[in-house]
């Protein structure tokens, strides 16, 4: 059986943070997703924070300018962000939840707790031509919740299986790629597109890309930490192989 092409969107918020560093203009989160765009990626993905930690609302309205191909717009269920969003209808709105003193998005969103709130979030950018992604944990409950909201994407969150990788516990992370793996399936029975991403690297990659059912994988930190090394164009193109060997 054939399995379908595998998107890569490329987050480019951690140029950003570099750039805010030292609050000029350089390195330019633009020039980056011009650069990942040729690259081959699919997509560009970009995540403006309530607090405006690293992406800007002049770096979303550069994107919208300057991408040949779709942003995936990541934000949180706010009425601020719904705003800027019906503004600029992106390709895609992909909710995430967000505290402030997260050093980054930490699990995934409590959807089936908020299930009328969020039907009603969704609803306009539905309206608008946005395809909704809902970034949350491989837990039934909540794919539910999603599929019942109206959201047409659910972004598994990889974090937990990155992390127990890294750490060295392989009896979470197979437990963790496990879930993700049946929580897929799951998923796409119900008519969900799947897509997944946070904490995703060279070595943690494969696994996920290898279910049939994931159409997009979403990843940033690792790419633009890797690129100080071998260049942006080499590590997107490297992620893109590891991609398609795991999909052959
Ligand atoms: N997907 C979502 C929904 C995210 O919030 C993030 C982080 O902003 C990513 C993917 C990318 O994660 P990372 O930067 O760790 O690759």
């Amino acid at each position: 059986m054939s399995v379908p092409h595998l998107r890569l969107g490329v987050n480019i918020d951690h140029v950003a943070t570099v750039r805010n560093a030292r609050g000029g203009a350089s390195p330019d989160p633009i020039r980056a997703a011009i650069l990942a765009e040729q690259a081959g990626a699919d997509g560009i993905t970009a995540h403006l924070r309530e607090d405006r930690r690293h992406i800007t609302d002049a770096d979303i309205d550069g994107l919208m300018a300057a991408l040949s191909v779709p942003l995936n717009f990541e934000m949180a269920a706010t009425d601020e962000m719904q705003k800027i969003a019906l503004r600029h209808k992106p390709h895609a709105v992909c909710i995430v939840p967000e505290k402030r003193e997260e050093r980054t998005t930490e699990g995934g969103l409590e959807v089936a707790r908020e299930e009328n709130r969020l039907a009603h979030f969704i609803a306009p950018l539905r309206e608008a031509g946005c395809r909704v992604s809902i970034f949350i944990a491989a837990d039934k409950r909540q794919i539910e919740a999603a599929h019942r909201i109206g959201a047409q994407v659910i972004e598994l969150h990889t974090g937990a299986y990155c992390d127990a990788h890294a750490e060295g516990d392989f009896a979470t992370r197979d437990r963790e790629l496990e879930a993700m793996r049946e929580m897929s399936a799951f998923a796409h029975s119900l008519g969900l597109e799947v897509h997944a991403g946070h904490g995703l690297t060279y070595d943690t990659v494969q696994p996920v890309a290898a279910f049939p059912e994931v159409r997009e994988l979403n990843i940033g930190h690792f790419l633009i930490g890797e690129a100080i090394f071998r260049g942006l164009t080499p590590a997107i193109a490297e992620m893109r192989r590891l991609m398609d060997e795991a999909r052959a």
